[in-house]
């Protein structure tokens, strides 16, 4: 039975904007917080508390995190890889801080020392302080697990690793997880194994579905999710992004692909599709690019 409504994080903001080559001025990042908040998405991923050196995109974090004219109602995230990101994050005045913080750690070895530079046991080590410091706020926290399907470097993950990791991120305090395919290789049957794996710690209102479309798959991919009752889904407006330290990974399924199909099957989202496109074709111009969205482009030239 598949679920009636669907929770929406757009990661756009985020996940969609960290490769990007071009300096993206932080007002035009805070434009398109308040395009995805007005089109009814109700948790928007907007920047991360990482190091410049390493993610120079999200340098701006503090300034974005200024800008936004919060709407009542959503939820705002920010990534949060060890305290000294917690501790930026909440820098700023209370009203400026996030609602959940999110730690991201990896399914294999390689891609956690690629992207945060330390071993899978060492970032639980780190994530475990910035969990209890957030939660003693009153911020939620989300755990975002890399490479659940397949690595970079490695090839291939069981999904045994997958339920490693997941027990890991529930033993230190997680409230909940995203299952990531970070190079959108996966295939339904292979994502639905790592859910499954993830399942087995986390209840399934507490797992979210995170598929880039590399190989597109990734709108397949989500309705194998949902065959699992998997109602949480993170996806990126007009297909942006990629991850820096994943070679020739392309952004996450558009949000425009995934609230067309799911309101062709009946299933609520509370966004509206029109406002949804014209937020990717704003962010897309800026970019000075066509919105990777086929959704996008079918209901425009119609
Ligand atoms: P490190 O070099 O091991 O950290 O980096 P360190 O503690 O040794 O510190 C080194 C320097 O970084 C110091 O500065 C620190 O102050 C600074 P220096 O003294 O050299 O001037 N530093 C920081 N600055 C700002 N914010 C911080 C911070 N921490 C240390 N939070 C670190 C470790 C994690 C910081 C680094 O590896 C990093 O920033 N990595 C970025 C990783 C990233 O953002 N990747 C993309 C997001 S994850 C993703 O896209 C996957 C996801 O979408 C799911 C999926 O699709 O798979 C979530
Ligand atoms: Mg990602």
């Amino acid at each position: 039975r598949l679920p009636s409504r669907v929770q929406i994080v757009d990661v756009g903001p985020r996940d969609g904007l960290q490769n990007e080559k071009q300096p993206v001025p932080a007002e035009v990042k805070v434009e398109l917080v308040h395009r995805l908040q007005a089109a009814g998405l109700a948790e928007i991923e907007v920047t991360s508390f990482v190091s410049p050196k390493w993610v120079p995109q999200m340098a701006d974090n503090a300034q974005v995190m200024h800008g936004i004219r919060r709407q009542p109602g959503v939820r705002y995230s920010v990534l949060t890889p060890n305290m000294k990101g917690l501790e930026a994050a909440l820098a700023a005045p209370r009203e400026e801080w996030p609602d959940e913080i999110v730690v991201f750690g990896a399914a294999s070895e390689a891609f956690s020392q690629k992207n945060i530079n330390c071993s899978i046991a060492e970032s639980i080590e780190r994530f475990a302080p910035v969990v209890v410091a957030a939660k003693a706020q009153g911020i939620a926290v989300r755990g975002a697990m890399s490479c659940t399907v397949g690595c970079p470097y490695e090839g291939d993950i069981a999904p045994a690793k997958v339920g490693y990791l997941a027990g890991l991120m529930k033993g230190i305090g997680v409230a909940r997880v995203d299952v990531a395919d970070t190079i959108g290789v996966g295939t339904p049957r292979k994502v639905q194994a790592a859910l499954e794996a993830t399942l087995a710690h986390f209840d399934v209102d507490a797992v979210s579905g995170h598929f880039h479309d590399t190989y597109g798959q990734a709108l397949s991919n989500t309705l194998a999710a949902l065959q699992l009752g998997v109602w949480n889904h993170q996806s990126s407006i007009a297909g942006l992004g990629g991850c820096p330290y994943a070679k020739g990974a392309t952004g996450n399924v558009a949000t425009e692909e995934v609230v067309y199909m799911l309101h062709g099957m009946g299933i609520d989202t509370g966004i509206d599709l029109d406002a949804l496109i014209d937020a990717g074709v704003f962010i897309s111009q800026a970019l000075g690019r066509e919105p990777n969205s086929r959704v996008s482009k079918a209901v425009r030239t119609k």
